[in-house]
């Protein structure tokens, strides 16, 4: 079912993977109109059914990654590319090893740089300087962080380093043997690169999303929901399985 919420499209799916199927076509729509665009990426367990989608329109021919151009949304920092941990060896075995994009057209913020700030930079200029993003994907963490943007007091603009939070760093110890192995710190896009895309498609799946999911849509637009921001935003897909958009379906 298709809702409209101020500037954003709402779309309710049965479950994961129709959730992750109605993303596919979404980013494809786009893919095909421009195939040398600007694709953002994400990481986290949400997307990973979408990037299946995507393994399978290429393989079969549909969906061409040829031409396009990636950025990722943030890395942890500092980290080795070849940790099994960091969001470069996330993307590569859940998505890039598998179509036929070319490396030198990814970029994933460099988790080795020598210097954090002069990483930042480099990663915004790389942005600005190819055009921008023609469609950027989302999740969302449990607090309403966006990419890495934890809530505070003001909306982080350009790609930046950040502390991360305890609730952020106890979500992400799931995929550590522990959580002493949780990085502390990472890269992230800022507010302003990400609204700065074209379009973004919003991909939140399951019950402990519904909360944040209510907050983000019909709450007060704040830095302490960084994702409340999307609101603003001129062109949003929001695709929810049913059980993430439990408290919000009395009020579409
Ligand atoms: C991480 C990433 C976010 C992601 C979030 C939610 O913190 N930096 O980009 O949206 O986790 O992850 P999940 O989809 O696993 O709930």
């Amino acid at each position: 079912m298709d809702y409209k919420v101020k500037n954003m499209r709402i779309c309710i799916e049965k479950d994961y993977s129709e959730m992750s199927k109605k993303a596919a076509e979404v980013f494809a729509c786009v893919m095909k109109e421009t195939p040398s665009g600007v694709f953002g990426f994400a990481t986290g367990g949400t997307p990973v059914g979408l990037y299946k989608e995507l393994i399978d329109m290429n393989k079969n021919n549909t969906l061409d990654f040829s031409e396009a151009t990636t950025f990722n949304l943030d890395e942890y920092f500092p980290i080795k590319a070849s940790n099994n941990q960091s969001y470069r060896y996330f993307m590569e075995e859940n998505l890039f090893n598998h179509i036929n994009i070319k490396k030198e057209k990814i970029n994933i913020p460099n988790g080795e740089a020598d210097d954090i700030n002069e990483e930042c930079k480099s990663y915004e200029n790389r942005i600005t300087q190819s055009g921008g993003i023609d469609l950027q994907i989302l999740g969302i963490g449990m607090n309403g962080h966006i990419g890495f943007n934890e809530p505070t007091d003001h909306f982080p603009k350009d790609t930046h380093g950040v502390e991360l939070q305890q609730s952020t760093i106890e979500a992400n110890a799931r995929f550590f043997d522990s959580i002493d192995e949780v990085p502390k710190t990472a890269v992230t896009m800022g507010i302003k690169s990400i609204m700065s895309a074209k379009s973004i498609l919003l991909v939140v799946n399951g019950a402990k999303k519904a909360g944040i999911v209510k907050e983000m849509l019909f709450g007060n637009i704040t830095p302490q929901v960084p994702a409340s921001i999307l609101q603003l935003h001129p062109n949003v897909v929001v695709i929810l399985d049913e059980e993430a958009a439990e408290q919000i379906k009395e009020l579409l």
